[in-house]
């Protein structure tokens, strides 16, 4: 009757069973019961940490490496009179790094590009006079109307945005062609 545990349970199976290793019925083995499961848990909790960085870290490089994703719609670029007729705005494409160039062609006419030339992804300068898009890198030209190329090595038009005009603000509403690379 007052024969051990551990021996009782031998003879019952034969061995000591697995599970009796984890949960010892021992009680100076409390401690270690403990131990052994507060490891678990901070291998839980690390293997937790781990993921998520991995998880953030993807998600940093997807969004990079297709800044379409990340676009915000819906934000307010620039009000109509804060820029005139011929003249140009540069800003960030909402959402994301990648720089965008706005030109106000006339009273309610207002088109934005992606401002990275599609050749080596110089930025592209707004030439008033000369009504195109200049990449001085390799003499470049893009059409303020379509963002399609004029002259030069660039092969692909500039990637058209998206603007919805309210009242008298502009606000940027998403890609409307071509790719953000
Ligand atoms: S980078 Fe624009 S023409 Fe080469």
């Amino acid at each position: 009757m007052n024969e051990p545990i551990k021996k009782r349970l031998k003879k019952k199976f034969a061995q000591e069973p697995k599970w009796a290793e984890d949960f010892s019925v021992e009680a100076a083995d409390d401690q270690q019961v403990s131990r052994r499961d507060f490891i678990r848990y901070l291998s839980l909790v690390s293997f937790g940490l781990f993921s998520g960085t991995v998880g953030v870290l993807l998600r940093t490089l997807w969004d990079k490496e297709n800044p379409a994703k990340a676009v915000t719609k819906g934000v307010k670029l620039i009000e109509k009179s804060d820029i005139d007729i011929g003249e140009s705005y540069t800003f960030k494409i909402p959402g994301t790094d990648y720089p965008g160039i706005l030109v106000r062609l006339g009273e309610d006419k207002f088109v934005a590009y992606g401002q990275k030339c599609s050749h080596l992804q110089a930025p592209v300068m707004w030439k008033k006079e000369e009504r195109k898009f200049h990449c001085p890198c390799h003499k470049g030209a893009f059409s303020p109307d379509t963002g399609d190329v004029l002259y030069g090595p660039p092969e692909r038009p500039l990637p058209q945005l998206k603007l919805t005009i309210v009242e008298d603000v502009v606000y940027f509403d998403g890609i409307e062609k071509g790719r953000l690379v």
